[in-house]
This record gives C-alpha cells, structure tokens and sequence, in this order.
C-alpha cells in the first residue's frame, strides 16, 4: 500500500502538459471528489496501527505535491498566453514614433529672429492685450488723430468706466514702446508677436496674424542703415536683395517707407501672393519720429533710430508657396505634416 502511494509520488513528479485539458484531466484523476487521495484517504482505517503515521505522511505528501503541480502547471500556461496575445513577438522592432512638425508662422519666425541676432537684436514681447497709450498714443497717433481708421480695431473694453481703453494690439510697434519706456539707448530689439484686426478673412488678409517688429536706437543713426539692414535681411532670408522702398506714412516714422522685395513669377502662387507684379510688399518701415522718443524719455536731440514691422505670414506664404493665408489657421494636418522636414 504504501509502495503504492510512493509510485504515485513519484508520478506525480514527473507529470508533464502544456495543455489546459490535461491539466484538469490531472487534478480529477488525484484530487477530484472520485480521486485517487480520496480513495486512499477512504482505505487509512484499513492500514495497519503501526504503518499509519508513514501511510499518512505519505498520502499528505501526494497531496501537497499533487497541488502544487497543478498550479504550476496552469501560472506556466497563463503566462505564456499572456506573453502571446498582449506583447505579441518580443523580439519584433518597435513601431517607428510619429513626429510631428513645426509649425510654417513658427518656422519663418525662428529665422527672421536668426538672421537678426546675428546682427545683434535681442528679442522682446508685449502682452496681446494692450491699452491705448502703448499701441497708439505713444506712438504719435493721439486721440482722434485719423490715422488710428488705418487699423480697425477689436476694443476690449471701450467705456468711460475704464481709467484707459483696452484692445487687442493691431501691431507689435506697442512693444517698442515698451521697450525704450524700459531700457536706455543703445537698443536694439526685435518684438516677435501675434496681432489683430478687425478686418474680413479673405485668402490674403486674416483679423489674427503675426508680425516681427524691430527697432534700433543709437546716436547717429541714418536711413542708410536702414536700408542696409533691410538689404542684409533680405539677402539673408530669401537669397535676394532685390528691393524697393516707396514713401508711405506711419504716425510713429519719419520719413517712413514700405519694402518691396521682387519674387519674380515663376510660379502659379508667385501670381496671386504678388498680384502679377512679381513685387510683394513685405514691410513697413521709417526713421523713429522724435515725438515717439519724447514719449518714452529718450533724448531725441542725442539719440535717432529706425524701425520696421513685418508680417510673418506673408513670408510664409511666399516661402513655401502658400496659396490661402486661412491654410495657416486652420490646423489641417494634412497641410502640417508637409512641414515635418524643415526644422
Ligand atoms: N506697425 C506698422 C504696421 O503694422 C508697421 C511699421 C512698424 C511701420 C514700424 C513702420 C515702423 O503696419
């Protein structure tokens, strides 16, 4: 009897499956309520006195082991389905990671901000929300002065109840402002920034855009050195320094300028972004008028300077062969991803 339980010991040792099945087969056939142990549990009283400590021992022994083997048996196969049906083949290369793009504002914006540090400007910024000191009166366009219809404005807060009115900037040359309220000539600085106004959305003009203003302030400035930066800008960006300055009028510049830049026409685009000129106005520009220096308490007998503001969008537009400034709002990203090469 007891050589028997001792065979099945044994038996149980050297078990072996990887099928769920058999498993169960296993466990019923020695541990199931008709099993094996139940039948030899069933025949203890039988044994005899003396040999029942050892048949004993040896009946818990094929229990225990006959337990433990099941459970073995069942965490190897759970484990190898999970390895199976959640990580799939370990070994198999990852999946490649998706990345995105800059976006074409941003990327332009880096590299006018490039070209220009390499010259010296520092970056500066403005809140969006302005109050009307720093985006007109400061800027030599007192109340009721009628340039002001020159950029329709999105007024935040319009009332006598407010001490000043508050509108979304319609141009970075608020940041000049506070520029030269804060820091002492010589200043050289270019305002990244987005602007607004109140004005349709067509496919050239948008009431959201973004502009890079610059401002130079030193004593001997000349509008020579204006037009060199322009033409060293110029070259820089777009790898022509083809460029026309015609008068224009800005409250805060005199004299003041607006830069052409000749693209040529050699594309489809080039057609529409220039009008079939060939020639795309990229900037407004001018010598600092002095009355905007004695708004902000810099010396305008000691000190002169220039400034310009461009649009980032136009650029872009030209750059990348941009037919729709509203492509650049909307965030499709089939448009985006064309993007993802350039850094
Ligand atoms: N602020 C002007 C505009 O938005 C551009 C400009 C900037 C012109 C600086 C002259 C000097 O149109």
């Amino acid at each position: 009897m007891l050589d028997k339980v001792h065979k099945l010991i044994s038996e149980v040792k050297d078990f072996k499956t990887t099928s769920k099945d058999e498993i169960e087969a296993f466990r019923i056939k020695y541990l199931g309520s008709k099993g094996l142990l139940k039948g030899l549990f069933a025949e203890f009283k039988n044994v005899d006195a003396e040999l029942r400590k050892d048949f004993g021992q040896a009946l818990n022994k094929l229990k225990n082991s006959a337990e433990d083997k099941v459970s073995e048996l069942s965490k190897l196969i759970s484990n190898s389905a999970e390895t199976k049906s959640n990580y799939g083949d370990l070994t198999r290369p990852a999946e490649p990671i998706e990345l995105g793009a800059r976006h074409p504002i941003s990327i332009v914006k880096n590299q006018i901000i490039d070209v220009f540090s390499r010259i010296g400007f520092n970056i500066s910024e403005g809140p969006e929300i302005e109050d009307d000191w720093h985006n007109f009166t400061a800027l030599n366009l007192p109340e009721y002065h009628p340039a002001r219809d020159m950029q329709d404005t999105f007024f935040v807060e319009k009332s006598s109840q407010v001490e000043k009115d508050m509108l979304l900037r319609t141009h970075t040359s608020s940041v000049q402002i506070r520029y030269m309220e804060n820091n002492k000539p010589p200043i050289r600085t270019i305002s990244p920034g987005r602007v607004f106004r109140n004005e349709d959305i067509s496919a050239r003009s948008h009431c959201i855009f973004h502009q890079v203003e610059g401002l130079y302030i030193d004593t001997d400035v000349s509008f020579a050195d204006l037009k060199q930066t322009l033409i060293y800008f110029t070259k820089e960006m777009f790898g022509k320094s083809k460029i026309r300055l015609r008068p224009s009028y800005f409250p805060f510049t005199e004299p003041s300028a607006e830069v052409d830049i000749y693209w040529g026409l050699k594309t489809e685009t080039d057609y529409k972004i220039t009008k079939g000129t060939g020639w795309l106005e990229i900037m407004g520009c001018g010598m600092v008028d002095p009355n905007v220096l004695k708004n902000t308490n810099i010396d305008s007998e000691k000190y002169s300077g220039f400034a310009f503001g461009m649009g980032i969008e136009r650029i872009a537009m030209l750059l990348y062969q941009i037919p729709d400034i509203r492509m650049l709002f909307e965030n499709d990203i089939r448009f985006l991803e064309q993007f993802k090469s350039v850094i």
